[in-house]
C-alpha cells in the first residue's frame, strides 16, 4: 500500500520539502487542491512543527490531533475533511489503521480504479488504462475508505452508493511512436485525428451530431464560450464562426475571469465550456455557476467521463486521443474542427445558412485531412530558420479575424516551450500601443491569409516593418518587405489557411525549443491539467 503524487506543491517553492506525501506522527498525506483557510487552521499548532511551506500538511497535524480525541482513524479523518475548505482530492494513510487508504473529494477529480486484488487512485483515465479495468468517478463532497477487499463512500456522514464503469483497455495513443517528443507525435498526428474527429458527423450536405437531440438548440439565441489557455483561444475562433456561419453572438470568456464577476446570464443562452482535459478547476467552476443558473450546458472535452462531461448537459468529445504534451497541439485542432462543424449544425438547425455555403463548407471540412499533414520540406524550412530566432526581446504574433486567436495561440506556444517573451495581437491594434516595442530586436511572426483580409494584414506588416522589425511572415503569397517567408500552400478557404499556418506555428515554437535545450514536452512551472484555480 503506498501513495504518492507527482506534482509540486501549489504553496511554497518547488523543493523536495515542500513536495507530497506530508507526513506527521501519526498520518502521511497527499492532496491536489488547495486549502484555503489552512492559515487559519495552523494557528493552533505550534510553528515548528511544519517541515514544509505548503497549505496540505495541516491535514496530517489535524489528523492526529482529532485521532487523539476520538482513538479512531476513520472518525478522525472524517474530522480533518470537516475542518478544511477547499478544494481537494486527498489520500491519507496512517500506522494506525494500516492497510487502509482514506480518501475525500471536493472539486478537484478522483477516481478509484479496480483490478482483482489490486485498487488505485488517480485523477483521470489515464493513468489506470493498462492496470484497472474499472473505475469509480467520485462525486464531489464524498469521502471514505478503501481495503484490498472493500470500498465505503460516504456522503454527509452517511455511506452512500457508487456505480463502475469499464475502463478503456488500450493505451497505444500514449506511446511515442518513433518521435523524440509526445508534441513532435501529436503534430504529426493531428491529419489522421481530424479525420477521426470529423468521422460520422458530416455527409455531404449536413452535419450529423448524435450525441445533442434535434431540439438541443431550440429557445438558444446566443452562445456563451468558457475555457482556459489554449481552450480559450480555440473559442474564441469559434466566436467568428458561430457569427459568420449561424448568424448566433457568441461571447468567449476565461473562466477565472468569468467566476468572480458576478456575469448577467440568460436563459436564451447556450453555456459551452472547451477543454482538453475536462478537469481545469475554472473551466469546471463556471460550468457549476451556469448550470446553477439554470443554462443549457455543452461541453466541448477530449476526455470522456471527465468531470465537465460529467457535468455537461451535453459533450461533444473531440476524439483527439491522450495528448501527452503540456503544449497542446492535437487537442487545439480537434476542439477548433469540432466547433466549425457545430457553427454548421447550427446554422443548419436554424436555417441560418444556404445548401449551397453548407455543402462548400463540408467540402473544406473534407480537405483538413490534407492541409494539416507535415509536409517534410516545410518542416525543414522552419528547423533551419528557426536558429534565427533564438533571441530579440521579444515576438509579436499578429493576425486579423480568425488569425488573431491563432496569433495568441501561436504566441503561447512559443512561451510556453521556448521560454522566449511572445504576445498575439489583431494586426490593427499595433498602432494602439504595441508599435512602440519595435526595432530589430523584436520578431514579428506575420499570419497572412490569402483569403482573408489580406491587404489590411499586410499593410499592418508594413508598419512593423518600417520601424525595422524582423518580419517572419507565414502566407502562401510572395511578400517583399519579409525578412523570412514561410509559404504556405495555397488554398481557398480561410479555415484550411488557419489549419496549416497553425501547424506552421506548432512547429516553429517546438523548433526553437529544441534548439534552445528545453524541455519540450514537460516544459518548467507547467502541469498538462490546471486543477487547481
Ligand atoms: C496549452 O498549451 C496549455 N497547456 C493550457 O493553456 C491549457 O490549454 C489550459 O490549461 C486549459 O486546459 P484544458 O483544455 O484541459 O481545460
Amino acid at each position: 500500500m503506498g501513495i504518492g503524487h507527482t506534482r509540486w506543491a501549489t504553496h511554497g517553492k518547488p523543493t523536495e520539502l515542500n513536495a507530497h506525501p506530508h507526513s506527521s506522527m501519526n498520518a502521511h498525506v497527499v492532496h491536489n487542491g488547495i486549502i484555503e483557510n489552512y492559515g487559519e487552521l495552523k494557528k493552533e499548532f505550534s510553528e515548528n512543527k511544519f517541515l514544509s511551506q505548503t497549505d496540505t500538511e495541516v491535514m496530517v497535524h489535524l489528523f492526529d490531533k482529532f485521532f487523539e480525541e476520538t482513538k479512531d482513524s476513520f472518525q478522525a479523518f472524517e474530522k480533518v475533511i470537516e475542518s478544511v475548505d477547499g478544494a481537494y482530492a486527498i489520500l491519507l494513510i496512517t500506522e494506525k489503521d494500516d492497510g487502509k487508504i482514506f480518501f475525500a473529494k471536493k472539486g478537484s477529480p478522483l477516481q478509484i480504479g479496480t483490478e482483482k486484488g489490486e485498487v488505485f487512485f488517480a485523477s483521470s483515465d489515464a493513468p489506470l488504462i493498462g492496470l484497472a479495468s474499472e473505475a469509480i468517478y467520485l462525486e464531489d463532497n464524498t469521502y471514505g475508505y478503501v481495503t484490498i477487499d472493500e470500498i465505503k463512500v460516504f456522503e454527509n456522514g452517511q455511506e452512500t452508493t457508487f456505480v463502475k464503469k469499464a475502463l478503456a483497455t488500450s493505451k497505444f495513443t500514449a506511446q511515442k511512436e518513433g518521435f523524440t517528443f509526445f508534441m513532435e507525435k501529436e503534430i504529426y498526428e493531428q491529419t489522421n485525428v481530424l479525420n477521426d474527429t470529423i468521422l460520422g458527423r458530416v455527409d455531404s450536405e449536413k452535419v450529423l451530431f448524435d450525441e445533442i437531440d434535434d431540439d438541443f438548440f431550440v429557445g438558444i439565441e446566443d452562445i456563451t464560450i468558457c475555457a482556459c489557455g489554449t481552450s480559450y483561444h480555440a473559442g474564441l475562433t469559434a466566436s467568428y464562426l458561430f457569427g459568420r456561419l449561424a448568424k448566433v453572438k457568441t461571447t468567449v470568456e476565461i473562466a477565472s475571469e468569468f467566476r468572480y464577476k458576478d456575469p448577467v446570464l440568460r436563459q436564451n443562452e447556450l453555456f459551452v465550456v472547451i477543454s482538453q482535459s475536462g478537469e481545469t478547476a475554472d473551466t469546471l467552476e463556471a460550468l457549476k455557476m451556469a448550470k446553477k443558473a439554470g443554462l443549457k450546458t455543452l461541453a466541448i472535452c477530449n476526455v470522456d467521463n471527465s468531470s465537465i462531461v460529467r457535468e455537461s448537459d451535453a459533450t461533444l468529445l473531440t476524439r483527439a486521443g491522450i495528448e501527452k504534451g503540456v503544449a497542446s497541439t492535437k487537442a487545439f485542432s480537434a476542439q477548433v474542427t469540432v466547433l466549425w462543424l457545430l457553427a454548421l449544425y447550427v446554422g443548419q438547425v436554424k436555417n441560418r445558412i444556404s445548401l449551397e455555403d453548407l455543402k462548400k463548407e463540408i467540402k473544406a471540412i473534407g480537405k483538413i485531412k490534407d492541409v494539416t499533414k507535415v509536409d517534410e520540406n516545410l518542416r525543414n524550412r522552419i528547423h533551419r530558420l528557426s536558429k534565427r530566432y533564438l533571441h530579440g526581446h521579444g515576438f509579436f504574433f499578429i493576425g486579423r479575424d480568425l488569425f488573431f486567436p491563432l496569433a495568441l495561440e501561436g504566441a503561447l506556444k512559443l512561451k510556453e516551450i521556448s521560454y522566449l517573451h511572445a504576445e498575439g495581437y489583431p494586426s490593427g491594434e499595433m498602432k494602439h500601443g504595441p508599435i512602440a516595442l519595435v526595432d530589430s530586436e523584436l520578431f514579428t511572426i506575420a499570419l497572412m491569409p490569402e483569403t482573408l483580409l489580406y491587404d489590411k494584414t499586410r499593410s499592418n506588416v508594413e508598419e512593423l516593418s518600417a520601424r525595422d522589425s524582423t518580419i517572419c511572415a507565414i502566407t502562401p503569397t510572395d511578400f517583399d518587405l519579409a525578412d523570412d517567408l514561410i509559404k504556405t500552400a495555397k488554398t481557398n478557404h480561410p479555415m484550411l489557411e488557419f489549419f496549416e499556418m497553425m501547424i506552421v506555428v506548432q512547429i516553429l515554437s517546438m523548433e526553437i525549443s529544441i534548439r534552445l535545450g528545453n524541455d519540450v514536452d514537460m516544459p518548467r512551472n507547467l502541469a498538462k491539467s490546471v486543477t487547481v484555480e
